[in-house]
């Protein structure tokens, strides 16, 4: 299924792009799931999302359920959802409690994960509850964004974000507030779509009104060990863009495997790009403010949101059209600009050496 001269680390020059099946069949999709999403770091949240502690989230990585809670001792700790009678959830929404009670039996837990409350067990033998708390998922955050990681030796979180805050500053994403979520099926494969993020290439064509706002010639992608960023200048800041960057830059940045934050002066905007299945994905939008009442009043966020929304209907729509075009008799392998596909090489590389390790 996974030939291992499609694993060979080219350089760009000469490197062909990944072949076609790895976007179309299930069989892959499944190696993914244990070789990238079970062990690489994934957004779970925003702080702001659970300011208070008991507040909890419910999330789902590598289709595993997953809990995150803020303790008393406000501590963010992440758990899976998973209650060790016979498998119920904790929780299977938003909520606020600091004692997690399953919502099957009604076992009680306490938000260190061990269990408390064990109703209606007095004859069962050999039985400690010491041995039956939750198990624990490892937690890292970065700016308010919280993350899990599902591995048992996580890669350590401050390697994988490494220069970006340095980068952004005086950008700082702690104090922003969570302002709305979009969440869009595609009919991709969950690498078509990033793929298509990452490189800068389509944007004449697939984009012309976005176009016009950019400076082109010098739109720039660099990569770094775990990301890679893309940004360019604006052609007319005083156009109608609503992206113009008067005050400070515009940054993109793809994280591995499947996460972009995109930064603009005051804003914030998360994307997620969840597989579903072989051809299959929904990208998940988060909107950040600094001040989300002031960002609403002013107009910010309508036209954030609209102008997005804009973007995003092209992409789909050349995203979905690409899926029939890998998965038809016509296609294997292609080849990158080198001027232009840097990223999509460098995400490709990853997919490769996570499929080889
Ligand atoms: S499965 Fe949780 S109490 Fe039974
Ligand atoms: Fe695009």
């Amino acid at each position: 299924m996974i030939d291992k001269n499609d694993l060979r680390q080219e350089p760009i020059e000469r490197a062909s792009t990944i072949p076609s099946d790895w976007y179309i069949n299930p069989d892959v999709e499944k190696i993914e799931q244990q070789a990238i999403f079970s062990r690489e770091w994934q957004l779970v949240c925003h702080q702001s999302q659970i300011p208070s502690p008991g507040d909890s989230m419910c999330a789902t990585i590598a289709g595993n359920p997953i809990l995150i809670i803020r303790t008393p001792e406000n501590e963010v700790r992440a758990f899976y959802n998973v209650c060790r009678h016979r498998g119920g959830p904790m929780a299977v929404k938003k909520g606020t409690t600091t004692v997690l009670q399953c919502q099957y039996h009604g076992w009680t837990y306490l938000t260190d994960g061990s269990l408390r409350g064990v109703p209606q067990f007095d004859r069962v033998e050999l039985f400690d509850k010491k041995d039956f708390g939750l198990i624990p998922v490892a937690v890292g955050q970065w700016q308010g964004l919280v993350f899990v990681c599902l591995a048992d030796e996580p890669r350590p979180f401050e390697q994988v974000m490494d220069g970006i805050s340095e980068r952004i500053s005086p950008a700082d994403f702690s104090d922003m507030q969570f302002h709305e979520r979009v969440v869009y099926p595609v009919e991709c494969n969950w690498k078509v779509y990033v793929d298509n993020y990452l490189e800068g290439y389509h944007i004449p064509i697939v984009h012309p009104e976005l176009a016009k706002l950019l400076d082109y010639r010098n739109y720039v992608t660099e990569t770094a060990q775990w990301y890679s960023l893309q940004y360019s200048p604006f052609a007319d800041k005083d156009g109608d863009n609503p992206y113009h960057a008067e005050n400070g830059e515009a940054f993109y940045y793809f994280i591995y495997p499947n996460f972009m934050l995109n930064i603009l002066p005051g804003r914030l905007q998360t994307n997620i790009v969840e597989p579903v299945s072989a051809g299959r994905c929904r990208v998940i939008f988060d909107y950040f403010y600094s001040d989300p009442e002031q960002a609403r009043a002013s107009g910010t966020v309508a036209d954030d949101m609209a102008y997005s929304d804009k973007v995003q209907q092209e992409d789909i729509e050349i995203c979905e059209l690409v899926q029939r075009g890998l998965g038809s008799k016509a296609y294997d392998k292609g080849r990158f600009s080198v001027e232009r596909e840097l990223g999509v090489y460098h995400f490709q590389s990853l997919i490769k050496h996570s499929i080889s390790s």
